[in-house]
C-alpha cells in the first residue's frame, strides 16, 4: 500500500517548529557522515548483546515499564528509560512516549533526544556492557516491551542534518520493521538479527508491529560528535 511519506515528515517538522523544540539543537551529523553511516534502513554494527542473559537481568526490573506515551493507549506498549533528564527511574517519564507527541501536547516544554543525557541503574545490566563504548555520548534511549499486535504507525524520529544517531536492536524475532522505499512507494520489511545493534535510519517512514508476547527493543540515542565511534563498529561485511 503507498503511503504519503512527505504529508508525515511535514507534520513532524511543523510540531517540531511550532514547540520550539526545533530551537533546543544544538549540533547535527554533517549529511555526508549521515550518508556513510546509514547506507541501508539498518546498518549492522559488531555490537551483540546476549538475548537470553538480558531477559533474565530485565524480568527483575518489570516495575519500570509503564504504558508508552498518551496515544494508542490500547495497544500493549511498555516503555523503561535507560538514558533520560536525571538518570532517575520515574512513573510518567515524557521519554517513555514518542517526543513528538509530548511536543505536540506540552509545546511550552520542549523535550528533544540531547536534552537527557543521563543513564538510569538499567544502563548498567551486565547484559548491555557490549554498549559501554558509547558512554559519554549517550541521549534519550528506552528498551521498549511489546505484546502481540503493539505498533508503531508510520513516522519518522529525524530530520537530515540530524541532531542525533539511532541505534537499534531487538531480543526477540518476532517483529516486524518496515522502512519507506522511495523507488516504490510502500513500506517495506526489513530483516535484521536478533540481539544485533543496528544503526537505524529514522529519517526514513518507517513502523513496526510485534507478532508474539513479550519483544524487547533497544530504542538508542547518541550524540553528534560519536561519529567516528559509529565508523569504528560499523561492521565492515554489513551483513
Ligand atoms: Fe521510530
Amino acid at each position: 500500500m503507498k503511503i504519503n511519506a512527505t504529508q508525515i515528515i511535514n507534520e513532524t517538522i511543523a510540531i517540531f517548529k511550532n514547540s520550539g523544540a526545533d530551537k533546543l539543537f544544538s549540533d547535527f551529523v554533517k549529511d555526508e557522515d549521515y550518508k556513510r553511516l546509514h547506507p541501508l534502513p539498518l546498518t549492522a554494527t559488531s555490537i551483540w548483546i546476549d538475548t537470553e542473559e538480558f531477559k533474565k537481568e530485565i524480568a527483575i526490573w518489570d516495575f519500570t515499564f509503564e504504558q508508552w506515551g498518551k496515544d494508542h493507549t490500547h495497544l500493549p506498549r511498555y516503555g523503561a528509560a535507560l538514558v533520560n533528564q536525571n538518570g532517575t527511574l520515574l512513573k510518567n517519564d515524557p521519554i517513555n512516549g514518542s517526543l513528538m507527541a509530548w511536543n505536540r501536547d506540552n509545546p511550552d516544554k520542549p523535550l528533544i533526544e540531547t536534552g537527557c543525557r543521563t543513564p538510569t541503574a538499567l544502563m548498567d545490566l551486565p547484559s548491555l556492557q557490549p554498549l559501554s563504548v558509547f558512554n559519554g555520548y549517550w541521549c534519550r534511549s528506552n528498551i521498549l516491551k511489546w505484546n502481540c499486535d503493539a505498533k508503531f504507525l508510520p513516522h519518522i524520529d529525524t530530520v537530515v542534518p540530524s541532531p542525533w544517531i539511532r541505534l537499534w536492536a531487538s531480543m526477540n524475532p518476532e517483529i516486524i520493521v518496515r522502512f519507506y522505499n522511495e523507488a516504490t512507494g510502500e513500506l517495506e520489511s526489513v530483516e535484521f538479527e536478533t540481539g544485533r545493534v543496528y544503526v537505524v535510519d529514522t529519517s526514513l517512514v518507517h513502523d513496526a508491529v510485534a507478532v508474539g508476547d513479550n519483544i524487547y527493543q533497544l530504542f538508542l540515542s547518541i550524540t553528534p560528535n560519536a561519529v567516528s565511534l559509529v565508523d569504528l563498529v560499523i561492521d565492515p561485511k554489513r551483513a
